[in-house]
């Protein structure tokens, strides 16, 4: 596995690659790799010839008083699971190159960003789609994968993606669970024991929700009640939101139906949990 970390080496490389016709498989990062990533990993490895990892802690996305400094970060556990699987190419730039003095441009998608995760992260989605551009043009994937657990991450990208016609194919892949069912998360490891076992109200009550609306239940309200009632039972949980949403404008579905999606946050302690579901389908 080669590792490089200067963006205009890693651009050349790239474009070396593409020029001899490898499709690139291109999984972007923030590291401290889990079950989660090693999935996007795995199915980069079946549909790309080179398969690429980028790792960067993107200071942008982070707004004031979150945990930019304390993230997770571990790149020689990273590179080791990198390699192992199967990663041909590691992205480790520095904040200063992507970055450097006299910055001055983003991407902003509209509508989209302005709900849910957007509404309690301002500025969140505008660092996150400016970082993935950026990464698309020194990488210049073919495809690139993206978890479905961040399920407003996946929309916003896909949107970005056909608005700015950029020639990558976005593939979402589904939430990877640990065997309790809390699903996968670099910020799990901030949750106190007490608090890891509390965060099982999040797949419970999805799973709850499931059942009511295979069951009949059409009310997005009544389920919602059912679910908040659910997560509170928990001391330490903290309801940051909870919406039902069409899968792929994310506005708010009063009546649930097949592309009905249930997204939750939810704080326990200082730690930040999302989690989702598409209604019709089993946790
Ligand atoms: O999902 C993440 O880890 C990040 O938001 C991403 C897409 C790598 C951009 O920094």
């Amino acid at each position: 596995m080669e590792i490089i970390n200067d963006v205009n080496q890693m651009q050349q490389r790239c474009l070396a690659a593409r020029q001899q016709g490898q499709r690139i498989a291109f999984v972007p990062t923030m590291g401290y790799l889990h079950a989660g990533h090693r999935s996007l990993l795995e199915e980069g490895r079946k549909r790309g010839d080179l398969l690429v990892l980028s790792i960067f802690v993107n200071p942008t996305q982070f707004g004031q008083g979150e945990d930019l400094d304390s993230y997770p970060r571990d790149l020689t556990r990273d590179s080791a699971l990198a390699e192992a699987a199967g990663v041909d190419l590691l992205f480790a730039p520095e904040a200063q190159q992507m970055y450097p003095r006299g910055y001055a441009t983003y991407v902003d998608v509209e509508g989209l960003t302005d709900t849910l995760c957007g509404r309690s992260r301002p500025g969140h989605f505008r660092g996150v789609t400016t970082v993935v551009t950026k990464l698309f043009t020194i990488v210049q994937p073919h495809l690139a994968l993206f978890g479905c657990k961040d399920f407003q991450q996946l929309a916003v990208i896909r949107r970005m993606t056909v608005d700015l016609n950029l020639p990558v194919e976005i593939i979402g892949m589904p939430i990877v669970r640990e065997a309790d069912g809390l699903a996968m998360s670099s910020r799990n490891v901030y949750l106190s024991p007490q608090e890891r076992s509390q965060a099982l109200a999040l797949v419970a009550a999805l799973r709850l929700a499931g059942k009511l609306a295979r069951g009949g239940e059409s009310s997005a309200a009544t389920i919602i009640k059912a679910v908040s009632e659910r997560i509170v039972s928990e001391p330490d949980a903290q309801i940051d939101y909870i919406h039902i949403c069409q899968k792929d404008t994310l506005e708010d579905q009063p009546v649930v139906g097949r592309d009905s999606v249930l997204l939750l946050a939810v704080k326990f302690g200082n730690t930040r949990l999302i989690d989702n579901t598409y209604l019709f389908e089993e946790v």
